[in-house]
């Protein structure tokens, strides 16, 4: 095996001159936690030429050699209808070219929450979109899918695949920069998080329980949080969409004469307008950076690099 210096770092060459330093294909375009994955993977950046014809459809020619090298494509999945028909029709370009194998790193993995049909008629997206992705990427990792109904990715994913928590990092979080804290878990879903946070915080934690009646129609009741009037609340939740859950949530808690609190989330999906509802009723909301969004405080790319590393050698 031959080195030679480049740009990113090392090329690693094979004995048939073949480049095996893994390619990063960043499809959300150059946002720091793709850099941050290079760097951590030993990743060369990708380069590569992505555009739309006049007529909507989609454009792909990969400017390094892919073959025989192993590919990470990097996307973190929110909006993702606008995002998976390009990031399939590039798995298929790289496999197509002889790459070595293809894995997908996507820190939010979307089209988890329907996983059920709730109503008559409606379509269990999740295995839909999970049947789509197992067609043309050979693993995945992703961070706190939302795993409700599911226990695994097994269950609906037939690749290798990978669910980190970030649980530590929030822990982390909270621990430096949250004094006397009692984390809350705004609904049955969220204790999963919210208990694993407090344990790992040593701090008490308490479960509401929500009932959703539409999209933006959320009731929220409380139990024992009279419990914790001397401390600082934290809710702690995976996902934050329209914000609803977690407004209402917090004006029970203030209701209940606690002080206004922290909102921690894994992924900012953030449905338009939702931060700035939640910055107007005084609440300071923090989010991992699975999603790039201005509330990032959490940095993920540590835990995504061991746990690529380690899915690559199970
Ligand atoms: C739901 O099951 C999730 O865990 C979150 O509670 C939910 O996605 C938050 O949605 P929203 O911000 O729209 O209330």
């Amino acid at each position: 095996m031959k080195t030679q210096p480049c740009n990113g770092g090392l090329h690693v060459f094979d004995g048939n001159g073949i480049n095996m330093k893994p390619l990063l294909f960043d499809l959300n375009q150059h946002t720091e936690l793709a850099q941050k994955l290079c760097i951590g993977l030993n990743a060369q950046a990708a380069q590569y030429e992505m555009r739309l014809f006049p007529d909507g459809e989609s454009y792909i020619r990969c400017l390094d050699d892919v073959k025989g090298r192993d590919i990470y494509i990097f996307s973190h999945l929110h909006q993702p209808n606008e995002k998976i028909l390009p990031l399939l029709l590039l798995a298929s370009t790289l496999k197509d070219l002889g790459a070595n194998s293809v894995g997908l790193i996507a820190p939010y993995l979307s089209y988890m929450r329907q996983d059920v049909r709730f109503h008559e008629g409606e379509g269990i997206t999740s295995r839909y979109f999970a049947k789509l992705l197992s067609a043309h990427v050979d693993w995945l990792i992703t961070v706190d899918p939302h795993l409700h109904r599911y226990k695994n990715l097994d269950e609906i994913y037939s690749i290798k695949s990978q669910s980190l928590t970030c649980v530590k990092n929030i822990a982390d979080y909270i621990k430096k920069n949250i004094h006397n804290p009692v984390i809350i878990g705004p609904d049955g879903e969220s204790k999963q998080w919210a208990e694993k946070v407090a344990n790992e915080v040593g701090c008490p934690f308490e479960v509401l329980s929500k009932h959703r009646y539409g999209d933006r129609d959320i009731r929220i009741s409380i139990p024992h949080v009279e419990n914790y009037l001397g401390h600082t609340p934290v809710l702690v939740d995976d996902i934050i969409s329209t914000g609803k859950t977690m407004i209402l949530a917090a004006q029970h808690l203030t209701d209940a004469g606690l002080p206004i609190p922290t909102c921690v989330a894994v992924h900012g999906v953030f449905a338009a307008g939702s931060l700035q509802e939640m910055i107007d009723q005084g609440l300071q909301v923090v989010t991992c950076n699975s999603i790039e969004h201005e509330s990032n405080q959490i940095d993920l790319s540590q835990l995504l690099c061991e746990g690529v590393k380690g899915l690559e050698n199970k």
